[in-house]
């Protein structure tokens, strides 16, 4: 069986605890956009392992992970996470991770724009500042860094030196600052050029031979950081669809069976841009504390808001999703009631559309009275609440699809399969 995993909100939804989960039934675990913007955690045993470059299948035995074409890699985050997992005492070699050639690398110059870029524009994204606008920016420019050229020590250096030229110049004229030394970047990456050789692989190759096994597909971010579907600009620069999965790692000969989207029980956000479902304050913070809504990987406060069943629905169709699973759920163990959106109106008028500007719109609530009681030892359907039930089944109700697990902690047995 082969599934794709992907988030159905603005990220965070909990994709690594759950691509741990069924990286059990998989061989070969694939990342295939994105960059280290992600932070995919996943806590054994009361470790937790936070997951930026390196698919959250690693931690089980005998997987290949695999990093496809349409990620970008910053070689010095991907060489930390290589070097603390073995530290760990996980096994990471080139018989266990392969990255592929034509992945593009994240430069130091990338960083740098995005940082500046975030600072002087008007519009403020809230980007991670780790590079991926600049870095997809410049492999869709066709000036890109790729892997094949990283390890080629004169196609890099030529490369290196022209794109320095053309940055330099930016950095000067417009940002005012200091130029790169291309020595200093030429020894750093050539440094990393042969700590990754090993890791570097023709995957078209590879997955021919292997194409019987059973695949997973870790999805990055989520569906409204999509590029083109998200809430553009304040978006990602790549796809985060399901349909990505098969482009962004070279297999349209390996046939996707399942696609299965997550989401919270409620949305978060981090960074800008329109969260129509977003909590007032201090309702805000206390599911912040409970839920520990803190970035994985820039520790910047996550936005919290209800869930959003218009969007959510839109998610699932755009995902063409056959099943979700819905994380959180324990986070709101002590509301009094829980709400979530319908609907959207403008002025008085309820829409029938989706709301492609969300500036004019107001969501439409509806409520039910909470649980009130801890469902972190809960693991099985029947032993859910009333309430809790009642929830799921109006999520399913207004979605059309099946709920197939709830997660009610963030240890990797906290998962309830759904039972009918
Ligand atoms: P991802 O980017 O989609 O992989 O999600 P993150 O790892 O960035 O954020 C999800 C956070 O929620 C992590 O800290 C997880 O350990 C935690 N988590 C995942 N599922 C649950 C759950 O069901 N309940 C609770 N309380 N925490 C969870
Ligand atoms: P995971 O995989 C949540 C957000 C940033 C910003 C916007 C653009 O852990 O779910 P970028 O650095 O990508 O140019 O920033 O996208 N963003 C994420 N938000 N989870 C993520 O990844 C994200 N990756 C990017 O906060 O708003
Ligand atoms: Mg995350």
């Amino acid at each position: 069986m082969n599934r794709v995993v992907i988030g159905l909100q603005w990220g965070d939804e909990g994709k690594g605890k759950i691509i741990d989960y069924f990286s059990q039934n998989a061989d070969i675990i694939v990342r295939f956009q994105g960059g280290n913007n992600a932070g995919h955690t996943v806590v054994v045993n009361g470790k937790k392992f936070i997951f930026h470059l390196i698919p959250s299948g690693i931690l089980r035995k005998n997987k290949i992970c695999v990093i496809g074409n349409g990620v970008v890699i910053d070689p010095q985050v991907l060489i930390e996470e290589i070097t603390f997992l073995r530290k760990e005492g996980i096994e990471v070699g080139s018989h266990n991770l392969k990255i592929s050639l034509l992945s593009h690398i994240i430069l130091p110059y990338h960083k740098i724009i995005d940082a500046l870029r975030e600072k002087k524009s008007k519009i403020k994204i809230g980007t991670k500042k780790r590079g991926i606008g600049p870095c997809y920016a410049d492999k869709i420019s066709r000036c890109g860094i790729r892997l094949i050229d990283l390890i080629n020590p004169k196609i890099f250096s030529l490369k290196l030196k022209d794109n320095l030229r053309e940055k330099n110049a930016l950095f000067k004229k417009v940002y005012k600052t200091q130029p790169f030394s291309f020595k200093k970047i030429y020894q750093d990456y050539s440094y990393y050029a042969e700590f990754l050789k090993p890791f570097a692989t023709d995957l078209v190759d590879f997955f021919l031979k292997v194409k019987k096994k059973n695949f997973l597909f870790e999805g990055a971010q989520g569906t409204f950081l999509d590029i083109d579907f998200g809430t553009y600009p304040f978006v990602t620069s790549s796809s985060t669809l399901s349909l990505n999965a098969s482009l962004g790692s070279g297999t349209p000969f390996i046939p996707i069976h399942k696609i299965i989207g997550v989401s919270k029980a409620y949305t978060t956000r981090v960074g800008e841009g329109p969260f129509p479902t977003e909590m007032h304050k201090e309702l805000g913070e206390k599911l912040r504390q409970k839920g520990r809504e803190f970035g994985a990987t820039t520790q910047r406060v996550r936005r919290c808001g209800w869930l959003d069943l218009v969007m959510l629905r839109r998610a699932v169709v755009l995902n063409n999703v056959d099943e979700i699973i819905i994380t959180k759920l324990d986070v709101l163990d002590d509301l009094e009631k829980i709400k979530f959106c319908t609907g959207y109106k403008e002025k008085d008028k309820v829409l029938k559309e989706f709301p492609y500007d969300f500036s004019s719109v107001e969501p439409v609530y509806k409520e039910i009275y909470g649980w009130r009681t801890s469902l972190e030892k809960v693991r099985e359907f029947k032993a859910l609440p009333q309430q809790a039930k009642r929830y799921i089944r109006i999520i399913e109700k207004f979605i059309q699809r099946k709920i197939s697990y709830v997660s009610v902690g963030e240890e990797r047995e906290a998962m309830i399969k759904i039972k009918r």
